[in-house]
Formats: structure tokens, sequence, C-alpha cells
């Protein structure tokens, strides 16, 4: 639960409003900026959080992007992808997924009836790493909110998390794809399937069989839910 006045500071403060306070209306141990940034992002619409993550220069990544990319398809999904980080064509193209490995997952997506159009498709990161590597923890936790942020704006009814770095941020664990796969998790209520990044999969099409028994279990979970 975000205090009100946390929350009412925090929004002026995202909409770029100076907020003048006494001095012991701060409480000594207060970790303004971490509370401040998180209730923020908490209370954004669509167009704040789309400018606040497109303004944003919370880790380094910001100094070498070309843009941020936000995230696409229906604000309303059912289902909601999500991804590691942008790379060099989403950087340039503002768009996830655009590449080889997006081709995949529009493959993907297709074998279960959805599309681009229909999923609403995210990254753990909204800005690329450079050189493809990994994005480090402190990366992922610095753009954590926007990524919970958008979760709560789409309320999804499921969650598709595509790879390792989804997977692992996601769920706090350690734990490789293989072991985290095949098996329903729960986000704060909302079900969530873990399987390969389609990246992967054109690394090790053996594997794509594996992928497709965790779509299959996505799909049943919609199904037994009711959607
Ligand atoms: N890989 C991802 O995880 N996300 C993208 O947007 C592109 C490739």
């Amino acid at each position: 639960m975000i205090h009100p006045e946390h929350q009412r500071r925090a929004y002026l403060q995202a909409m770029g409003i100076d907020v003048w306070l006494p001095r012991d209306a701060l409480e000594p141990d207060e970790p303004e900026t971490v509370t401040s940034e998180k209730a923020a992002a908490d209370c954004m619409d669509w167009d704040q959080l789309r400018q606040c993550i497109s303004d944003c220069t919370r880790c380094e990544l910001a100094q070498g992007r070309t843009q941020t990319v936000f995230g696409v398809g229906n604000q309303d999904a059912d289902w909601m992808i999500i991804g590691e980080a942008p790379g060099a064509e989403e950087d340039r193209r503002g768009e996830p997924f655009v590449g080889r490995a997006g081709k995949m997952l529009d493959e993907m997506l297709r074998a279960i009836g959805q599309s681009r159009e229909s999923v609403f498709i995210a990254n753990t990161l909204k800005c690329r790493p450079p050189h493809n590597r990994d994005p480090k923890p402190a990366e992922a936790a610095a753009c954590r909110d926007f990524l919970d942020r958008q979760i709560a704006l789409v309320q999804p009814r499921i969650i598709l998390a595509v790879g390792k770095i989804a997977a692992q941020n996601l769920t706090g664990s350690d734990e490789p794809v293989g072991k985290m796969r095949g098996y329903p998790h729960d986000l704060d209520g909302i079900p969530m399937v873990v399987t390969y990044h389609p990246a992967y999969l054109l690394r090790s099409p053996s594997q794509k069989r594996k992928s497709w028994s965790d779509l299959c279990l996505a799909t049943r979970l919609m199904s037994e839910a009711g959607a």
C-alpha cells in the first residue's frame, strides 16, 4: 500500500513539478528516491509511463540507446509476452522483437491463435545492452517498476516469460529455463508460463517441441480460467 502523500509527491515529480517540503516533513530513514520512483510508476497512465520510460536515465544504458523500446500490442490483451531486452534492430526501430527472433515469436503466437496485435509484448529492459550482453541485475532492477506498471495496466490473464532473463527476474529465481518451464507459476495472482527464448529456439530447434508443450500449457490455463 502506497502512502497517499508519497504518491502525491511522486506524481508531481513525475510530471516535472518541483515539490517543496519543510525539512521535517521527510522521515530520517526514508529512501526517498526509490520510494518515489516506484510510487510514481505505480500511478501512471499509459501516456505518462511511455513518457517516463522515454526520458529515463536510471541506468547507464540510457547513454548508449538510440531510443527506448516501450512495448507493443493490445493494451487490454489476455496474453502478455515478456522478453529480455531490445537488440540492435529493436533499438533502431523502437519496437520489440522485430529481428529474426521476432519472426520466431510471431510463429509461436500464430501457433496459439494469437498475433502481435492481439497480445501485448514487453521486455524486461527498455534499453539495449551494448553488444547484446545479458542485462545486469542492477539494470533489470532499475527497469522493474516500468514492467510492473505495464503488467498492472494490461491486466493480462496469462503471462508468457520467454527466456532466462525474463523468467529469472519475474520469479526471483536463478534456476535455468529448463527447470522453470513445464509448470504454472503465479505472479501476484496472474498465471505465468516460462518457455525458451525464440532466439534460443533458432539456435536449438530440437527444443521447439518443449516450447510447444509450454504454449499448450499456457493455452490450457487460459481455458481453465474461462477465457
Ligand atoms: N529479444 C528480446 O528478448 N526482446 C526483443 O525485443 C528482441 C529480442
